[in-house]
């Protein structure tokens, strides 16, 4: 979990390979849908366009559908779920979550992740200003990584974050950590926290 720009995807595709499990990103899947032009792509893009959740049930139905899965047998690593409450309450219903790790980061740091961030067609992750794309590889910006649109999405994440945080912190499975620090830094930080729950189980 965190804030927009605050690293989730990033690291989950380095988790995703290292641990052989999927790598679930709500964020993606809707984007998925927004390029196949589909019914939920069309309704997704008037609510992500405007840094808006949207609606629990849709979003719901589409993590119980991907848990169905063949992959996700042995376990799976969510991305920007869940993102409510309620989300967080319906998904105790379907799944157990044997951790949370929460990004921490500062706003200024987030806002420029965002604006400098650019994706390669093969979905990895680069930054003009900390991980520049190396010359010749064709990268993209998101629709909604303008900075009338991140304002939004921060506002929001800051008004849905506390009772899903107090949630998960009752369940004692709850990190935190700091985002803002270097990459493989935070990195290190998510193994050690992941290898101690394997040696737990
Ligand atoms: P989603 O796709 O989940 O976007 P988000 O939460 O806004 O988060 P981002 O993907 O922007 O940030 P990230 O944390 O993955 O950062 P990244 O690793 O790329 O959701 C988009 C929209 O879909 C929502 O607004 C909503 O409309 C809808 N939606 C999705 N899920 C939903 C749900 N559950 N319920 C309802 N609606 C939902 O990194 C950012 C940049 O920083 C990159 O350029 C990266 O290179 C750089 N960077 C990362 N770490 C470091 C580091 N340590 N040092 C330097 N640079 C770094
Ligand atoms: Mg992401």
């Amino acid at each position: 979990m965190g804030a927009p720009g605050a690293g989730k995807g990033t690291h989950a595709k380095d988790i995703s390979k290292q641990f052989s499990i999927p790598h679930i990103s709500t964020g993606d899947i809707l984007r998925e849908e927004v390029a196949k032009g589909s019914e939920l792509g069309k309704t997704a893009k008037s609510y992500m366009d405007e840094g808006k959740l949207l609606p629990d049930d849709i979003i719901i139905e589409i993590i119980k559908g991907r848990l169905q899965e063949d992959d996700c047998k042995n376990g799976y690593l969510f991305d920007g779920f869940p993102r409510t409450l309620v989300q967080a309450q319906k998904l105790d219903t379907i799944s157990r979550i044997e951790s949370v790790i929460y990004l921490k980061c500062d706003d200024d740091i987030l806002i420029k992740r965002l604006t400098g961030r650019r994706i390669a067609e093969d979905g990895r992750i680069y930054n003009i200003y900390f991980d520049p794309p190396p010359e010749g590889i064709k990268t993209y910006q998101r629709d909604d990584d303008n900075e009338e649109t991140i304002r939004e999405r921060l506002r929001i994440f800051y008004d849905t974050f506390t009772p899903i945080m107090e949630f998960y912190k009752k369940k004692n499975n709850f990190h935190e950590i700091r985002g803002d620090e270097d990459r493989t830094v935070v990195y290190e930080n998510i193994l050690s926290i992941l290898k101690n729950i394997q040696k737990g189980r």
